[in-house]
């Protein structure tokens, strides 16, 4: 008979291993748990759940509630993309219509329903996609690229003079956000206090609850303000959506762009930096090339997901997933990390994924994320301008060294510490270098450079460039030699980087 899941047909304690059994930090029913202790490591878990149960795994969550995990690469794709049979509406789920998940529960930000396009189904998902999606069709994806290489330059300004960073804390927990404050509408809103707020919720710190106050409080007034009149950001056109989205939607879908995209993308930021600053396969670039920085973010996504899992979907009935009978209101875990190391797909790990990329970083079916080619052009552009900055960037600890923070939806890098041979500042409004730096000019010649010195002439500029901040002398972007007509590729790369 098809097994289900023991922890919603029994709560026996009698089931409990003894005392003294490898299993005791197990649950009720001898079921694995995915927190507390046993649970550091949850990827050597899934690996253990995988040979224990196959591809869909019975766990415990915190309280001891019951849930699914779906460790199977073939399995996680049926159930995104059957929503005749699931879907990413908790109000169904079991545990919760039995009163049995406590309101201070350590997972109730994911598992609370909300009225935004994550949760929704049918027709209201679509009246709420598409008016995500057509907000993110008009996101001009030149203009995006030349926000991520001079958000980049001002952040490699603060601290290329000194020879170290710490490349998490300066560089990757900042860009995304500055980059969603600009798309959304709210650039004078990006400062260290927004970055510190997201992170501070995602921490679920015990400031978690007024940071959450203090990003609502910043996009209601957005909301207020673009209502009131309308400009050319995602903001505006959320408003001007034909499914009349209300004040409140609209601010619940700013939160959960900013917050979708600046969480997975600031860890996909780390993981490939870290990649080519470690990985042999990207460093031998330099001298003959054997992985790219795009192939790199790539193989980061089958390697380490952004999010690790989803939370989660729902039976909508009875059925069958990965040989386990699953019950009408069970809660499955959708899981990026696992699936992506399923040996059916990856028998060898260690084999490049170069052109493929059928992995399950941005999920599937009707939810699948709606930003990835925002997301990718983020960690790509933001990797391959960090590096014409700093070519000589080096780790500046072990590899070993490095840690992560670790929760059931993702797994963060605490700190990617690097050295370099001191560098002058550049003009934020110039092409990534690392050439030889023409002397510092003075200080009113300074102002005609910054308002374009890129080689192929003044850009048209959809906002008025803010200065750097703190206001440091600028050293103008080398000079380049006179050049010779560009190929073809060379014109697609100037094209493809924004300058
Ligand atoms: C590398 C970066 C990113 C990764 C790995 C990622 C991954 C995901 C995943 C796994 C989902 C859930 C799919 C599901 O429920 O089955 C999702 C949903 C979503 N993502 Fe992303 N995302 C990234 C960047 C972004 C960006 C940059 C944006 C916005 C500009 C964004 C906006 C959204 C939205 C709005 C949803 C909800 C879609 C829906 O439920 O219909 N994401 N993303």
């Amino acid at each position: 008979m098809t097994p289900e899941h023991p922890g919603t047909t029994t709560d026996d304690p009698a089931l409990a291993p003894p005392p003294g059994c490898p299993a005791h930090d197990r649950g009720p029913g001898g079921l694995t748990r995915l927190y507390g202790p046993g649970a550091e490591n949850l990827g050597d878990l899934y690996e253990e759940l995988r040979e224990e149960h196959g591809a869909v795994a019975p766990v415990l969550l915190h309280d001891d509630v019951p849930m699914w995990i779906v460790l199977g690469h073939a399995e996680n794709l049926h159930m995104v993309r059957t929503p005749t049979e699931y879907c990413r509406d908790s109000r169904i789920w079991t545990p919760l219509r039995e009163g049995r998940i406590k309101p201070d529960h350590p997972l109730m930000p994911h598992i609370a329903w909300e009225p935004i396009c994550s949760y929704a189904e049918g027709e209201e998902h679509q009246r709420l996609r598409g008016a995500v999606m057509r907000a993110m069709s008009t996101i001009d994806h030149r203009s995006l690229r030349r926000y991520i290489n001079r958000y980049t330059q001002r952040l490699v300004n603060r601290f290329c003079e000194k020879g170290h960073a710490d490349l998490v804390s300066q560089f990757s927990d900042h860009l995304p956000m500055a980059v969603m404050c600009e798309i959304l509408g709210l650039p004078e809103e990006y400062n260290d206090r927004m970055v510190q707020a997201a992170r501070d919720m995602l921490k679920g710190t015990e400031t978690a609850i007024a940071s959450h106050a203090y990003v609502m409080e910043k996009l209601g007034e957005l909301t207020a303000r673009r209502r009131k009149e309308l400009d050319e950001d995602f903001a505006s056109q959320l408003i001007s959506h034909p499914a009349g989205l209300t004040d409140d939607e609209v601010t619940k879908h700013l939160w959960l762009v900013l917050m979708a995209a600046y969480e997975a993308t600031a860890n996909l930021l780390a993981n490939a930096l870290r990649m080519v600053i470690t990985d042999d396969r990207f460093y031998a670039r330099l001298n003959g090339g054997q992985m790219t920085v795009m192939e790199a973010v790539e193989q980061s996504l089958w390697d380490e997901p952004p999010f690790s899992t989803v939370f989660a979907y729902y039976a909508k009935q009875d059925t069958e997933l990965g040989g386990k009978r699953i019950r009408r209101g069970d809660g499955l875990l959708f899981a990026p990390a696992a699936g992506n190391i399923d040996p059916r797909v990856r028998p060898d790990l260690s084999a490049n994924m170069k052109g493929n990329r059928s992995h399950l970083a941005f999920g599937g079916g009707p939810h699948e994320c709606p930003g990835q080619d925002i997301g990718r052009a983020i960690a790509e552009v933001g990797v391959d301008a960090l590096l014409m900055r700093l070519p000589d960037v080096q780790l500046d600890c072990e590899e070993e060294e490095l840690g992560y923070r670790e929760s059931i939806s993702s797994r963060h890098l605490i700190e990617l510490p690097v050295r370099f041979d001191p560098k002058p500042q550049q003009d934020v409004m110039a092409a990534p270098s690392h050439g030889s730096v023409a002397p510092p000019r003075p200080p009113w010649q300074v102002s005609d450079i910054m308002a374009d010195s890129s080689p192929a002439g003044p850009l048209p500029d959809p906002e008025p460039e803010r200065p750097v901040e703190p206001r440091l002398p600028v050293v103008p972007a080398p000079v380049a030699e006179p050049e010779r007509p560009l190929g073809a590729w060379r014109r697609f790369l100037r094209w493809w980087r924004g300058y």
